[in-house]
């Protein structure tokens, strides 16, 4: 039988993730969802699903896997709320930041198969990167199941421990932020050499986009990339012995450390 997979929340993240599915291949009969927000839940209907509704009542009832996609605050009550619903086949993936597994599994039972993802925000526009670990209770087909969610907004990594979560939010969670400050410090940098802003942004934007392309797609590696641009005694080298110089590297991994430690410990005020 075709898997069911029931969302707890309908808002962005949900239905950026149901519009991937659809577009994979999946039938609006085999997804479903509960949110208190008529708004959310007929913005759903508009995709052709029907199995929906404000409270909770029926909705997870046999789904192969629900997907926790309210905001973290309100996860585990919000699935202490449908506990009677969660069968024995079910497993549940959740996207809510920094809840710890095992505060998922006392709102509903320890012995229930937990998925947890760290998701980021370019899954909106089919681009993201999601990091997941599974309890050693989920089967492979909910491994599968969970894998064809969130690679229907981008791509998936596993990781072996939960505690590696914290990386993935520091890596890829939080990237996107990291990136876009780069882009602006370099489209204001640009903008100050006389460039006007449009020009500035339009060139800085196709260059990170560029550079992550090219850097995806070459066999090399990416430090080869980066040497092949830089000539001896060039521009592009003046520029990397400036970054050096205000310990670039130093300054990056101080801050991703930093982003990983508030994730360990959010979890900690979280669990
Ligand atoms: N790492 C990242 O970059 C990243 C990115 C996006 C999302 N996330 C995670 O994804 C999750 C969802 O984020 P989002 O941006 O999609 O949030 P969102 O747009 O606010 O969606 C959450 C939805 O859940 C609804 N809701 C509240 N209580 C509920 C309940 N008891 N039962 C069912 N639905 C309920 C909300 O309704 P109301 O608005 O009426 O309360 C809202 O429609 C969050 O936990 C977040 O941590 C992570």
């Amino acid at each position: 039988m075709s898997p069911q997979i029931a969302f707890l929340g309908a808002g962005n993240m949900a239905t950026a993730m149901i519009n991937g599915l659809l577009a994979s291949g999946f039938s609006p009969s085999q997804l479903r969802a509960s949110d208190p927000s008529e708004a959310a839940l007929s913005r759903l209907q508009s995709l052709g699903l029907s199995q929906l509704n404000t409270s909770p009542q029926h909705i997870f009832i046999d789904a192969d896997l629900v997907v926790v996609a309210v905001k973290p605050q309100v996860a585990p009550e919000a699935l202490a709320a449908i506990r009677d619903q969660i069968g024995p086949n079910t497993a549940i993936l959740s996207i809510a930041a920094g809840i710890p597994i095992a505060s998922l599994q006392a709102a509903v039972d320890p012995t229930v198969p937990v998925i947890r993802c760290m998701p980021n925000t370019p899954a909106m526009i089919g681009k993201g990167a999601s990091g997941l670990f599974a309890t050693a209770q989920a089967s492979d087909a909910h491994r599968a199941l969970a894998e064809q969610v969130t690679n229907a907004v981008g791509m998936t990594m596993w990781v072996p421990s939960e505690a590696l979560l914290d990386a993935v939010t520091a890596v890829s969670g939080s990237g996107p932020a990291y990136f876009f400050a780069l882009i602006e410090s370099i489209i204001a940098a640009g903008v100050d050499l006389g460039l006007d802003q449009q020009t500035a942004v339009a060139l800085t934007l196709q260059t990170a986009i560029g550079a992550a392309e090219l850097a995806g797609r070459s066999e090399l590696p990416i430090s080869t990339l980066r040497e092949n641009v830089t000539s001896p005694g060039g521009t592009t080298e003046q520029a990397l012995l400036a970054l050096q110089s205000h310990q670039f590297d130093e300054i990056i991994t101080h801050a991703v450390q930093a982003c990983a430690e508030r994730a360990r410990t959010l979890g900690e005020e979280f669990g």
